[in-house]
């Protein structure tokens, strides 16, 4: 694929994924790579720019990670972020100390002033809100760069060699409390690096076809679908490329939400694949029969998802691809782990162990999960699909506490939908990042009409988040609550009393189980 590409490269920091992402919004391609990477490796990838990250060591300190100075001499616009930054400025004959006055160490959102002839903050306001993170300073900045920025606090936060068009800024141009940082992103691209914007979705799509196409030639494939996102945008991106070589897995384990099943293989109608749909329902019941235990529930349903998976796959024979939808962010956390937090994925399966197969294919891993929307889009998946909040593997088990069966799984699927129509009859999903119906395991007494009551409590979620690692309840109106509230209480058979969790994550978890 003939594109323009950065490297960022990975010194880690919180926030590279977030900076990979925010390039490529600004419509150049872009790859995470650790900061090991040799020279070699960099001229390889012919890059039009290079981004060193943050990160939480100090540049002075000999264990903490540094670069090959000839990087310096490779002729390519570098802009360094935080630690990146002090890293520039290190390397090239500056100084940088720790912050002993407590002043110059600076946390939060730190008003600003930027001189606007340097070419990071051409066209933007001479003062504004940047976010900070550091407990180190440049004392002295290199022979060559100018200072192009300072708050009260600290005289240094912004350097630029312009001849060199090397660039270096202490505060955090990505996230989302720095006002115009992607502004000044994409100033580095297009005024230092030369971007042309050759990132499109449009372009990705068919390349990819084409490129898979090519690598799959007359072989088969074979690929589990989940009704996720990433699966099904994997699945129609091969359905595409390879049409009847393709066959999809759908294994219904009878723990999807309401009219899910039939969607899925709904929308995959306008294909002519081999599309599978297994009713595996009776056997994960006979399963979970009996298990009130979370982790045991998530186990037995991993283990049969692949016995399932392998049963069919047998049918089949000798496939030549398993393809899986794995997509960028997993790759990132997986492959570079220098980051301090690392999410820990809870997958349904691991790999079947049955399946004769050859090579993986994995058609989504260069990509983060919004382009991943945005090609499902392009193939033509319908936006239900495309724009599916995340749904765990263990599906509506996890989120019936205590013991699963038929009954209270179908009572859920009724409350959590009706959940879900109000909030899109209140026009409010774009406020929310996931919202589900649990079913806890709990009974009260109720009255209704002039009888008594005595039947589960419904529990109401929804959270705000970026990464899901943390996450805020969402401050949903009164008066929506109270419409979800009156509509399940009479609609729903065996629910009398509906709550809604305010716990945030931590110290809770966004699902109960
Ligand atoms: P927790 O409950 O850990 O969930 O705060 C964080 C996010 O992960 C999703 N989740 C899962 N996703 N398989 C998945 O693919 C799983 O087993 C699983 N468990 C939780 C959860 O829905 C939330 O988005």
């Amino acid at each position: 694929m003939s594109h323009q590409t950065v490297i960022v490269l990975d010194f880690g920091g919180q926030y590279n994924q977030l900076i990979a992402r925010r390039v490529r919004e600004c419509g150049v391609y872009c790859e995470v790579k650790p900061y090991t990477t040799s020279l070699d490796a960099i001229r390889a990838i012919d890059p039009i720019g290079i981004i060193f990250t943050g990160g939480p060591n100090s540049v002075y300190e000999e264990t903490s990670p540094h670069v090959d100075p000839a990087i310096f001499e490779l002729g390519i616009p570098i802009l360094g972020i935080c630690y990146g930054c002090q890293l520039i400025a290190h390397n090239l004959g500056g100084r940088v100390v720790p912050a002993s006055d407590a002043s110059a160490r600076e946390y939060g959102k730190t008003e600003t002033f930027f001189d606007t002839s340097c070419s990071l903050f051409k066209g933007l306001p001479a003062e504004g809100i940047s976010w900070m993170s550091h407990g180190d300073y440049m004392e002295k900045v290199p022979d060559g760069f100018a200072l192009t920025a300072h708050s009260d606090a600290c005289p240094n936060v912004a350097i630029a060699d312009e001849a060199r068009k090397f660039y270096g800024v202490q505060f955090h141009p990505e996230v989302n409390h720095t006002e115009n940082g992607v502004k000044m992103i994409r100033n580095f691209l297009y005024e230092a690096c030369g971007a042309v914007g050759d990132w499109t979705m449009g372009d990705y799509c068919k390349t990819a076809i084409a490129q898979t196409r090519e690598k799959v030639g007359d072989g088969k494939v074979l690929l589990a679908l989940s009704g996720g996102v990433d699966s099904s945008v994997a699945a129609a991106l091969l359905a595409e490329a390879v049409g009847r070589q393709l066959t999809c897995v759908f294994v219904d384990h009878g723990l999807m939400r309401k009219d899910e099943g039939d969607e899925v293989e709904a929308a995959f109608k306008k294909w002519d694949i081999n599309f599978v749909r297994v009713d595996a329902e009776q056997r994960f019941l006979d399963k979970l029969a009996g298990v009130t235990e979370p982790e045991r529930k998530r186990k037995i349903i991993g283990e049969e998802f692949i016995r399932v998976f392998e049963d069919e796959a047998k049918k089949i024979g000798k496939v030549d691809f398993l393809a899986q939808g794995t997509i960028y962010p997993d790759v990132i956390e997986s492959g570079l782990g220098n980051a301090a937090t690392i999410k820990s994925h809870h997958n349904v399966g691991g790999l079947p162990d049955f399946v004769d197969f050859k090579e993986i294919i994995e058609p989504l891993r260069m990509l983060f999960k919004d382009e991943v929307r945005q090609l499902g889009r392009e193939l033509g998946l319908p936006e239900y699909l495309v724009m599916r909040q995340p749904f765990p593997g263990p599906g509506l088990a996890i989120r019936c506490i205590g013991e699963v069966t038929k009954e209270k799984l179908d009572t859920l699927r009724e409350a959590d939908f009706i959940f879900r129509d109000e909030i899109a009859k209140a026009h409010l999903e774009g406020t929310m990042n996931q919202y589900f119906a649990v079913l806890t395991n709990m009974r009260s007494v109720g009255v209704m009409g002039d009888g008594r009551t005595y039947d589960y409590t419904l529990a109401l979620r929804s959270v705000t988040t970026t990464d899901f690692m943390t996450a805020d309840w969402t401050r949903i109106p009164y008066e929506v609550l109270d419409k979800v509230s009156v509509r399940i209480v009479n609609e729903v058979k065996g629910i009398n009393r509906i709550v809604y969790d305010i716990t945030s994550k931590p110290p809770a978890t966004i699902e109960w189980e």
